[in-house]
């Protein structure tokens, strides 16, 4: 309508309509191809990729699989030219084996599913007049994997609770595992989050010390072998035989990726749980704040301000100080109070009062001082304790219990900070949270993202929600106010992201209303504030991860793509991408404007 004025710059696409296609599929007008998929190289002596004879030293060489978050970072004085640094967050061992035997699997199977873990950094091209993406050897190619060896820092390095006899110092820790969202740094490292870490590990029920046992259970470690059995094959993915292994995982995870031969380091200052990502705000005097979401039912939100300030430039002195930023500062947990509590009934309904707002404090857990020292601010929990056991410290304080808490992003225009609240199918059961004003509907199945207005280096801030996501016809939905007839059916709000006009981005993992995951741009402000256009669907099985939306290029990371309960390797639900009777193989796709920028 005329009265809208004309689309935000970059959302004047016609929305792509739900479907159930094994196709990546875009506006009319746009195009979209593959960047890299799930075994192309990244090094140059990387053989070529052959699904029946897979092994570890290729795969090594090769991207791994499951892409999730995406950063494309310019390479200084290289026009066109970016480092593509991408995060492979599990594997799915039945649909990347022929044969696959899950009770006996090989041992270079494990260690294929060990390269498969971690990062790649891949150099890109671009070219002019399409944002078409392609992979290059360069400098900064890289694989990062279960194997290669972090920094811990911060509180909890070197303290009793991460040592174990292959690492006395407890500092070193091999490899990543389960990164799935992240963020890029002012300063050009990457975020990256270490979320469900807990899969890898097994034999928690043999735990008897019942200390040890609360904390492991806080964490979601139960029951004895693991999915993947790799206990068998390294006995520290054996919580009896190495107990503190485990608390080596969870972290905060800043990678360099302008130096190949960098050291990862974890962030124990930001505190351990199932971090979604981290992402940065720099205030106005260059303190840094960063978020994270703990993505499970019922968890917390959190957020870091830094004591030092950031330094600008690229220098290397520059960058060996802001590597440092996320190492001293103040931990915090978020607590919600809804207005008009009274108004909220479970069903998603939008309260009389019109609206989802209210108020909320960040409650400081743990501070680290500059010299590295952890003061604890819990009462009951040493530094050490807050660190490695932050879930326990939140549950101590109170903070308010979330509707899985993924992606947490500031826009980089208006400094508002948004959170993916994915789903939470235990909200008002038995014994559980119920409903309240942040989280609004018991049996949640489709999600809602939350708006903060947070005094970033303060403790307060006010709230409301965005968007109750779902089917816009049903009652329980709600658009930002936004006529619900004009809007795209969205569901399970997963990754965030914005365009360089303060657009937000949404894409989506485990879409409740049976139709394929996608991407969503969302305008927040004037008339249009609400409307939700779908920009992109992927293939059958798969979520859409990693979106990065640029002046002229759209990225997403098509992740586990035929993955449905219904299906095996003889008889896959998707081909996608190779087409044929290919295996199904996760990849980065790149889309955009056939005939010029996105935002023009
Ligand atoms: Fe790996 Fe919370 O998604
Ligand atoms: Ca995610
Ligand atoms: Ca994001
Ligand atoms: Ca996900």
């Amino acid at each position: 309508p005329a009265d809208l004025g004309p689309a935000p710059t970059g959302t004047d696409f016609v929305a792509v309509a739900p479907n159930t296609d094994d196709v990546v599929t875009v506006p009319e007008g746009y195009d979209q191809a593959v960047v890299i998929r799930w075994g192309d190289p990244v090094l140059p002596d990387a053989p070529a990729f052959d699904i029946g004879n897979q092994s570890a030293a290729a795969q090594e060489k090769q991207f791994g699989y499951n892409n999730d978050f995406a950063g494309l970072l310019p390479v200084d004085g290289v026009p066109n030219t970016y480092l593509l640094v991408v995060n492979h967050e599990y594997t799915s061992e039945p649909f990347m084996f022929a044969g696959y035997d899950p009770d006996n699997p090989t041992e270079e199977q494990v260690r294929i599913g060990w390269a498969n873990h971690g990062l790649s950094v891949v150099q890109v091209k671009g070219e002019s007049g399409s944002g078409r993406l392609t992979p290059e050897f360069g400098p900064y190619n890289r694989r990062i994997t279960g194997l290669t060896e972090f920094l811990l820092t911060g509180p909890a390095a070197g303290s009793d609770l991460v040592r174990t006899a292959a690492d006395p110092t407890g500092t070193r820790v091999l490899g990543t595992l389960n990164n799935c969202a992240g963020g890029l740094t002012p300063w050009g490292t990457v975020l990256s989050g270490e979320e469900n870490f807990n899969q890898y590990f097994a034999n928690a029920e043999n735990v008897t010390d019942p200390v040890a046992a609360e904390r492991l259970a806080r964490y979601g470690l139960e029951g004895g072998a693991s999915e993947r059995l790799w206990e068998r094959f390294d006995p520290r993915f054996d919580i009896v035989a190495t107990p503190n292994e485990v608390n080596r995982f969870g972290w905060v995870v800043e990678v360099n990726p302008w130096d190949a031969t960098s050291v990862p380091v974890k962030h124990t200052a930001l505190g351990r749980f199932k971090h979604e990502a981290a992402t940065i705000h720099v205030t106005a005097d260059g303190t840094v704040v960063s978020y994270s979401g703990d993505d499970e039912r019922f968890d917390y939100m959190y957020k870091f301000v830094s004591s030092r300030r950031m330094q600008p430039g690229t220098s290397q002195a520059a960058m060996r100080h802001n590597m440092t930023l996320l190492d001293a500062g103040t931990l915090y947990v978020a607590k919600l109070t809804g207005d008009a509590p009274d108004e909220i009934d479970g069903s998603g309904a939008l309260p009389a009062s019109g609206t989802f707002t209210g108020t909320g404090e960040w409650i400081p857990l743990l501070r680290t001082t500059e010299d590295g020292r952890g003061e604890s601010l819990v009462d009951g929990m040493t530094a050490e304790e807050v660190a490695v056991f932050t879930r326990l410290a939140g549950d101590k304080v109170g903070a308010t219990k979330m509707d899985r808490p993924e992606d947490f992003e500031p826009n980089p225009v208006t400094g508002k900070v948004y959170v993916a609240l994915t789903n939470n199918t235990k909200r008002g059961e038995d014994g559980k949270a119920a409903a309240d004003v942040a989280n609004p509907r018991n049996n949640n199945k489709n999600g809602q993202v939350l708006e903060i207005d947070d005094d970033h280096a303060g403790t307060s801030f006010t709230w409301s929600l965005l968007l109750v996501c779902g089917d816009p016809e049903a009652a329980d939905t709600y658009f930002g106010g936004f006529d619900k007839a004009q809007v795209s059916p969205i569901s399970c709000p997963d990754n965030l992201a914005f365009d360089p006009h303060g657009n937000l981005w949404i894409s989506t993992d485990g879409n409740a209303l049976k139709s394929n995951d996608g991407l969503f741009s969302v305008a927040l402000d004037g008339p249009r504030r609400g409307e939700t256009k779908q920009f992109l669907t992927v293939p059958v099985g798969a979520e859409t991860c990693g979106p990065i939306v640029q002046e002229n290029r759209v990225v997403v990371c098509v992740q586990h793509p035929g993955e449905t309960d219904d299906a095996t390797w003889d008889a896959p639900s998707s081909h996608w991408p190779d087409g044929g009777t290919a295996q199904p193989r996760p990849a980065v796709v790149a889309a955009w404007k056939s005939d010029g920028l996105i935002g023009a």
